[in-house]
């Protein structure tokens, strides 16, 4: 298999849209959450591992006088998501940043990328981080929120118990025939990676765990507008 970055997901970068579709149930109806979650006023953005740029798209989509500043470590993510932006003529609404969001979290004075954010969203890509480190993102991104800013992120969650592994992989393993390929054909496409940077391979974390790191990081109210199986849609306003 070959060497990627925690995140990057698939070997071969151009099969992540199709893959990352049979791989997870419900992606797109998740991403599609975070954009609904955000308030119409919302124009400052900051994404954080924006890969191939799926959930920028929706949002700029949805909200024509949004621009995101979107951070990726991986170069190859950040070249497919600025060609799809372009190709959407969004180019000057979309700013791509190669850079580890862990580095932003520990020395945000070194990143040009401003403060009084109206909104940060995630997805699939902070649970690749240590928990300290995904506590001390939280406070970072809740310090660089604007007044009553909002945080969405979409990730997979720990199964509280081993009996819910057994069942989250069975609801994985059924999308993914109900799409037309058997789950193991999609995992063998996916390649291995080892740390780098502030990534890991997977990090998971419980849904309460995240809450409560939330609440403790600086988010007054805290919420989780979307889960299934083990995947959700989480977080709140400042
Ligand atoms: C599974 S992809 C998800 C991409 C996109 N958000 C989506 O939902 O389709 C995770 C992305 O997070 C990026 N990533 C992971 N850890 C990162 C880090 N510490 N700093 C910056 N990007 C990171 C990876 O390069 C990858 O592009």
């Amino acid at each position: 298999m070959s060497q990627i970055f925690p995140g990057e997901v698939f070997a071969n970068t151009d099969e992540f849209d199709t893959g990352i579709r049979q791989l997870l149930p419900k992606y797109d109806e998740m991403l599609e959450v975070i954009a609904h979650c955000l308030p119409t006023s919302t124009r400052r953005i900051l994404e954080l591992g924006c890969g191939t740029g799926e959930l920028s798209l929706k949002i700029l989509n949805r909200y024509p006088e949004a621009k995101i500043i979107a951070l990726d470590y991986s170069p190859r993510m950040l070249e497919f998501a600025q060609a799809k932006i372009t190709a959407a003529g969004y180019e000057q609404r979309w700013t791509g940043v190669q850079a580890d969001f862990g580095d932003w979290a520990h020395h945000p004075a070194e990143f040009d990328i401003g403060r009084e954010f109206d909104a940060c969203v995630s997805s699939l890509a902070i649970h690749h981080l240590k928990d300290e480190i995904k506590f001390k993102l939280f406070q970072q991104i809740a310090d660089s929120l604007s007044h009553h800013g909002c945080f969405w992120n979409a990730d997979p969650v720990l199964p509280e118990l081993p009996a819910l592994s057994e069942v989250y992989e069975i609801a994985r393993e059924e999308w993914a025939t109900q799409q037309g390929i058997e789950l193991a054909a999609v995992r063998a496409k996916v390649g291995t990676s080892n740390t780098q940077g502030y990534s890991n391979p997977d990090q998971l974390a419980t849904l309460d765990t995240h809450i409560h790191m939330l609440a403790i990081a600086g988010f007054e109210t805290v919420v989780v507008p979307w889960k299934y199986y083990g995947l959700a849609v989480f977080g709140g306003w400042v």
